[in-house]
Formats: structure tokens, C-alpha cells, sequence
């Protein structure tokens, strides 16, 4: 059995004050949502706020990123150990926009799986191809690439504390999604990759979300679709009544 997991990555949006606005929307709306896992991830700056509005609630809290290291020189970064100490559960590690404007390697996302993991904490791995690497047949080689630097060292026990999502980087912030097919082909790829890996126990067990333009008008298409167990939400996570209408088709779901 797999848990659907619906994350709103509110990306560099949201003062402290509205944060903690949208939070509480956030909660007040899912107070009911028992069969799916909901997961909000505002900045650093709103996490601790936010984390006071979650407490108690049936929603999750989740940080952007986070450095490998514990503490020392590192100007400008969060560690593990910080995010844990004011409950964090997820940390979104190696998203499209990290490894596109600040230098995010397989290596580094490596790095900060066995980090956050070590600590308790579940990373949700970014993975997904341009379009270029689409339309020049790259597909399954970016995705084996990622999956493969990501989990590398990683055991099954370890493997089986992990989320994926796969989110085509030309599907994010455009508008244009990835058709229920394509993204459960890839999803059913990514899924054959972990299989490899671990055994197919171990990848029937992984859950694997879809990001990139998720709305309430598509949500119930690519949620229904076999190897898709979730969202990562950006654009459309910032309002509680359009992340809400993602999270509730899931409601049904059991895969
Ligand atoms: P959008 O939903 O705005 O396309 O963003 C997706 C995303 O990058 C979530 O991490």
C-alpha cells in the first residue's frame, strides 16, 4: 500500500504573516482528509510560524531545502538539524529550480537524502527533464541518472523513507501539464528504476507525486493514474480552496 501525498511547495512566495494566514486556512480545511498525507512547505523564514499553526493538525510540515552539513561557515544555508528541531517532516531535496539556478547536483541531493534521513525526517526527491531532453530522446536516461545519484548508498530500509516527484521541468510554472499517459509512463518508469534497485516490493511501496501545473481541473486525471501517488503543487498551493481541490480527489484513491 502506497500513501498519497499532496505537498504545496509555496516556492519564494508568502510573507511571515500571510504564511501563517494560509496555514490556518490550510488546516481549517483538511481538519476531515484522513486517507491522504498533506504537506505544506512555506520559506525558512515562515517555517517556525507555520509550524505553530500545523501542530496538532492532521497537516504536515516541510522545508525547501536543506544543507548536508551539520553547522560551520555555510552563509545563506538551513541544516537537517535545524529544520528538525521545530518539526519539519519533509524536506523537498533537489527541485528543478535548485539544480537549474544554484548549482544542485546528483551528488548534492545525495548528500542531503542520507542528511535529512539520518535525522528522521523524509526527503521528497525532485526529479524530472527538460524539454529538450524530452524531445531529444533523453527521457529515461536524465531519470535513470537522477534516481540512481539520488539513492546511491541508500539501502532498501532507507529507500522505503523516501517520496519521489517526478516533475517534468517543462510542465512547472507553464500552464501546460503532462497528459495523464506521459506522466504515467514515466512515473511507471521511474517506478521499474526503483525496482531494479530494491526489488519490486520495495518500489511498490515507494510513492511517486506528479508536479509541474497540478490544479483542481487536472488533479483527478493523474491522480487516477496507477504509478501516481500525489502532488508536488506550486502555483496552485497558494490559495487553501485550489490546494484543497487537488488533495480531496486522493481522498477516494488507495493504490
Ligand atoms: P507549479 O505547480 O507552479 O507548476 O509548480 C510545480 C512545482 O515546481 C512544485 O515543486
Amino acid at each position: 500500500m502506497r500513501k498519497i501525498v499532496i505537498a504545496g511547495n509555496w516556492k519564494m512566495n508568502k510573507t511571515v504573516a500571510e504564511s501563517v494566514k494560509l496555514a490556518g486556512e490550510v488546516v481549517a480545511a483538511a481538519k476531515d482528509i484522513k486517507a491522504v498525507t498533506v504537506a505544506i512547505a512555506p520559506t525558512y523564514l515562515a517555517l517556525a510560524k507555520v509550524a505553530e499553526v500545523v501542530a496538532g493538525s492532521n497537516v504536515k510540515l516541510a522545508a525547501q531545502d536543506v544543507h548536508w552539513e551539520n553547522q560551520g561557515a555555510f552563509t545563506g544555508k538551513v541544516s537537517a538539524d535545524m529544520l528538525k528541531e521545530i518539526g519539519v517532516d519533509f524536506v523537498i531535496i533537489g527541485h528543478s529550480e535548485q539544480r537549474t539556478y544554484f548549482g544542485e547536483t546528483d551528488a548534492t541531493v545525495n548528500k542531503k537524502v542520507r542528511k535529512v534521513q539520518s535525522l528522521g525526517m523524509t526527503p521528497i526527491i525532485c526529479i524530472g527533464e527538460t524539454l529538450d531532453e524530452r524531445k531529444s530522446g533523453q527521457l529515461e536516461s536524465v531519470l535513470t541518472r537522477q534516481v540512481n545519484g539520488a539513492y546511491d548508498g541508500l539501502s532498501a530500509d532507507d529507500a522505503l523513507r523516501t517520496v519521489i516527484a517526478y516533475e517534468p521541468v517543462w510542465a512547472i510554472g507553464t500552464g501546460v501539464t503532462a497528459s495523464d499517459d506521459e506522466a504515467q509512463e514515466a512515473h511507471a518508469f521511474v517506478r521499474g528504476l526503483l525496482a531494479a534497485r530494491y526489488g519490486d516490493s520495495v518500489a511498490q511501496s515507494i510513492s511517486i507525486q506528479y508536479g509541474g501545473s497540478m490544479k483542481p481541473e487536472n488533479a483527478a486525471g493523474l491522480l487516477a493514474q496507477k504509478d501516481i501517488d500525489g502532488g508536488l503543487i506550486g502555483g496552485a498551493a497558494l490559495k487553501a480552496d485550489s490546494f484543497l481541490g487537488i488533495v480531496t480527489p486522493g481522498e477516494t484513491l488507495s493504490k
